[in-house]
């Protein structure tokens, strides 16, 4: 018997990866890392502090390590700089309200399956039905907006610090939920003036947002529904993040169509997403991305797709840039 042509790492590790979420949330809500935060600990002591079983302390700060949250120095744990920005409490870029939220945290099979054999999950199971009528109370609102603050602002500041904006006077930021682009756009270009554009509820949640950052003199909010009611106007930019992947063609080519209007003759229509690639076999973070949006009604798109999207919308020119993190910059323009 032959041992097998290519050994099996890569299902050892595609069988322990469903481990690597649930030890984070497990840990934070242990309170490993507001434990370490105080300082360097070693395993007994980490024990005492939070009365944890040793063995089970064990197998967590392995794995903390191993994955990068943790770092080991004279056998005392300490956090790792990625730790203290997202996994601290009071961090402004703490991800655990989406690591955790719930159909985010806990992807299973079951759920997965369900996503992958229909198109239409019922009334209120597909989060773009109420999305696209509107239905959001406030708390849902500060919950979601909590959520994808904590998911965008890193690569909001991202963009901010990657791409000139200099000459944008005027952004129209449609579905900007917390603000966190806008806000960061803004913090960078003194110049700059932003509408965040969002559901009623979203947007009047973006105000906390806006106010924590002192942005209110450059960043305003516009309640509306983006399919139902007409796009404001006299911006020269039109901003979407992570929005196109939620929706379908039709509503992806609404989209595109609606900014192209509201758009003067030069404006221009920016898009920034974690892309596929042209021939769509990958990276696998977009890929995997891609999958989550199952459970909208969208996809990752690459830039071919982008590119036809906006062609067909009107828009004259296109590029495309790599911005911050996973996430690039579409650009087109409107002759
Ligand atoms: C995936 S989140 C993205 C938020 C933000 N752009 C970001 O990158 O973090 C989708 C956003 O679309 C907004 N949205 C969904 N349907 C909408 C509609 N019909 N009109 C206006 N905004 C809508 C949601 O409220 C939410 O803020």
């Amino acid at each position: 018997m032959e041992i097998p042509s290519t050994d099996d790492r890569a299902i050892w590790d595609l069988w322990l990866s469903q481990y690597q979420l649930p030890v984070v949330l497990a840990a934070e809500q242990l309170g490993v890392f507001e434990c370490l935060r105080q300082g360097p600990a070693t395993l007994d002591e980490l024990c005492d502090r939070l009365g944890l079983l040793r063995r089970s302390a064990a197998a967590l700060t392995a794995t903390l390590a191993a994955a990068g949250f943790l770092v080991q120095h004279d056998s005392a744990f300490q956090l790792t700089q990625t730790a203290r920005l997202y996994l601290l409490r009071d961090s402004e870029f703490y991800w655990i309200p989406m690591l955790g939220a719930a159909g985010y945290g806990h992807m299973t099979t079951e759920a997965l399956m369900r996503n992958l054999r229909t198109e239409n999950l019922g009334e209120d199971d597909r989060v773009t039905v109420r999305w696209e009528r509107g239905e959001m109370s406030p708390q849902e609102a500060h919950a979601a907006n909590e959520r994808f603050h904590s998911h965008s602002f890193p690569s909001a500041l991202g963009l901010a610090r990657s791409h000139d904006f200099s000459d944008v006077r005027r952004l129209l930021e449609v579905a900007g939920g917390s603000g966190c682009y806008s806000i960061a756009l803004a913090l960078q270009n003194p110049k700059l003036r932003c509408t965040v554009a969002d559901l009623p509820p979203v947007a009047a949640d973006a105000r906390t947002y806006i106010a924590k950052y002192q942005c209110e003199d450059r960043v305003d909010t516009h309640a509306f529904n983006m399919f139902d009611d007409a796009w404001p106007t006299g911006y020269d930019a039109v901003l979407m993040t992570n929005i196109l992947h939620d929706w379908d063609p039709r509503r992806r080519s609404e989209l595109a169509a609606s900014a192209f209007s509201a758009l003067p003759s030069g404006g221009r229509m920016f898009i920034h997403e974690i892309l596929l690639n042209d021939a769509q076999d990958g990276p696998l973070p977009a890929a995997l991305f891609s999958v989550m949006m199952l459970s909208t009604r969208g996809k990752q798109l690459s830039f071919l797709e982008l590119e036809e999207l906006a062609r067909e919308a009107g828009f004259a020119t296109v590029e495309v840039q790599h911005t911050y993190g996973y996430y690039s910059l579409f650009t087109a323009t409107k002759r």
